[in-house]
C-alpha cells in the first residue's frame, strides 16, 4: 500500500459513517442533497463534514454560500474551514474557483491527496458529494475508503434511471453497502422508479419534489432549511440517521 493510502485511513479512523451521495447521472441533485443532508444532520445533533468531491464542478461550497478568505489552517495536514458548523473541504481552496483542467491520474492523484491531508478529526458523518458518472472518483472512494455506503439519486426519468442502473449494479457487484435510492425533482406522482429499484433489491429512501422556489435560497442554509424541499428530506432523514 502507498504511504499515503494508509495515511488515508488514519485520518478516517474517526468518523462513524461516510455517505457518498451519488448517481450516474448528473444535474439529478447530488449537491444539494449532500449540502442539505450535512445541515440537517448538523442541526440534529450530530459532527458533520462535507467534502466536495467534484473536482471539475464544485457546487457544495456555493449551496451553502461559502466564500472562501484565505487558505484553511495547517498544522500536519490541513483543518477544514468550518461552514454553518459542518466542516468542509472542497478543491476549491486549491483552484481558487477557476476551472481545472484535470486528467486520469490527476484525478486520483489530487483525490488521494485531499483525504490524506484532511483533518477531520472525529465526526459522526462525512457527507461526501460525489461527482456525475461511474468515472475514476467513485471507483478511487471504494478502493480508500473502506467502510463507506452510498445514497443514490435520481430523477423521475426513464434517462436518468438508466444511467443510475449502471451505478447501482457496480455497487451491488462491488458488495459497497446501499442505504437507498432517492428520487428527487418530482412533479407528479408515478411508480416507475419504485418498481424498477424493487427488481434489484434497492431501498427506495423517499421523493422530493420539484421545489420551484428553491433558487432564491441558494447560498442562504438558513433559509434553505425553510423550504419545501428540506420538508420533503425530513420525511425520511430517518432511514438515513
Ligand atoms: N428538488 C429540487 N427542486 C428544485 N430545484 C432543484 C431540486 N433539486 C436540485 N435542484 C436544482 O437543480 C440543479 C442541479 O442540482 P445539483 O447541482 O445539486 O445536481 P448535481 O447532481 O450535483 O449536478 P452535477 O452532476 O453537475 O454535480 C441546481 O440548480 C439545484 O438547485
Ligand atoms: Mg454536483
Amino acid at each position: 500500500m502507498e504511504v499515503r493510502e494508509s495515511v488515508i485511513e488514519k485520518r478516517l479512523s474517526n468518523i462513524n459513517r461516510i455517505i457518498c451521495v451519488a448517481s450516474g447521472k448528473g444535474g439529478v441533485g447530488k449537491s444539494l442533497i449532500a449540502s442539505t443532508l450535512a445541515l440537517k444532520l448538523e442541526k440534529r445533533g450530530h459532527k458533520v463534514g462535507l467534502l466536495d468531491l467534484d473536482l471539475y464542478g464544485p457546487s457544495s461550497h456555493i449551496i451553502l454560500g461559502f466564500n472562501r478568505k484565505g487558505f484553511p489552517d495547517e498544522n500536519k495536514g490541513i483543518i477544514p474551514s468550518k461552514v454553518d458548523n459542518i466542516k468542509f473541504m472542497s478543491i476549491i481552496y486549491f483552484s481558487d474557483d477557476k476551472p481545472s483542467p484535470f486528467r486520469g491520474i490527476d484525478i486520483s492523484n489530487i483525490i488521494v491527496e485531499l483525504l490524506a491531508i484532511t483533518q477531520w478529526g472525529s465526526l459522526d458523518y462525512l457527507i461526501i458529494d460525489m461527482p456525475p458518472g461511474i468515472g475514476d472518483e467513485t471507483l478511487d472512494i471504494i478502493r480508500l475508503v473502506k467502510n463507506c455506503e452510498f445514497i443514490v439519486v435520481t430523477t423521475p426519468s426513464k434517462v436518468a434511471m438508466g444511467a443510475v442502473k449502471k451505478l447501482l449494479l457496480i455497487l451491488s457487484e462491488l458488495k459497497i453497502p446501499i442505504i437507498g435510492l432517492i428520487e428527487n425533482m418530482v412533479i407528479e406522482n408515478s411508480n416507475l422508479i419504485k418498481n424498477q429499484i424493487k427488481i434489484m433489491n434497492v431501498h427506495y429512501l423517499g421523493s422530493i419534489l420539484f421545489d420551484k422556489n428553491l433558487e432564491i435560497s441558494i447560498g442562504k442554509p438558513k433559509e434553505i432549511l425553510k423550504t419545501d424541499m428540506i420538508n420533503d428530506l425530513d420525511k425520511f432523514l430517518n432511514k438515513i440517521e
